[in-house]
């Protein structure tokens, strides 16, 4: 089974991961994206440091060269293996960050995302829906995305909203405002009714 998680900047993920994961048992993989893999980590820092510049088609190429690598050499395997992956981010982060806020198109990101992936998608996805304002303030430190303002993560919202009820199967939202605990047993109480469904 393949899990991820996504939400605009600040949205608790990253907590939420760490309490899913603990719930799902030791055999569970935790990745990060981008990342998980030496070279995606070392996209990784290129891609989260404002002070790079960096013209925004050769970040959503950056994206996906993460992505292929993880997905071939880490996921896929893993997946293989009957192990249950859960991922912070993957490929609607993509569409919600590059194509909707950035402007580059969501049809090019669904072609490259297929490239990048062989097709894989998570068996699903959970958005941690909260304010952007509130998630902005939450975020620690201030990532390429993060500096770009409170305006550009209200266009990932409502990106991740419209993904959200144009893909209903794979997705689950869920309120991310509360303690940490009350998010964890939101998202096992909707894990449990998406495997009643
Ligand atoms: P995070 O691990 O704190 O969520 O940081 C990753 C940052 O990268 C976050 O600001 C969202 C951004 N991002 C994209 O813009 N596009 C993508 O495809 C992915 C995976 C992340």
């Amino acid at each position: 089974m393949f899990i991820a998680l996504e939400g605009v900047d600040g949205s608790g993920k990253s907590t939420q991961l760490a309490l899913l994961a603990e719930a799902l048992g030791p055999d569970t993989l935790k990745i990060r994206e981008p990342g998980g893999t030496e070279a995606a980590e070392a996209i990784r820092s290129t891609l989260a440091d404002p002070g790079i510049p960096l013209d925004t088609t050769a970040e959503l190429l950056l994206f996906f060269a993460a992505r292929a690598d993880l997905v071939r050499r880490v996921i896929r395997p893993a997946i293989e293996a009957g192990r249950t992956v859960v991922s912070d981010r993957f490929v609607d982060s993509t569409e919600a960050y590059q194509g909707v806020a950035r402007g580059l198109g969501v049809e090019v990101v669904h072609e490259l995302n297929r490239i990048a992936t062989d097709g894989l998608l998570p068996d699903l996805t959970i958005l941690l829906r909260v304010d952007p304002e509130t998630g902005l303030a939450r975020a620690e430190s201030e990532d390429r995305f993060e500096a770009e303002g409170v305006a550009f993560q209200r266009l990932v919202a409502g990106a991740y909203e419209e993904i959200a009820r144009r893909e209903p199967d794979r997705f689950v939202v869920v309120d991310g405002s509360g303690s940490p605990e009350e998010v964890h047993t939101r998202i096992m109480a909707a894990l449990g009714s998406k495997a009643r469904q």
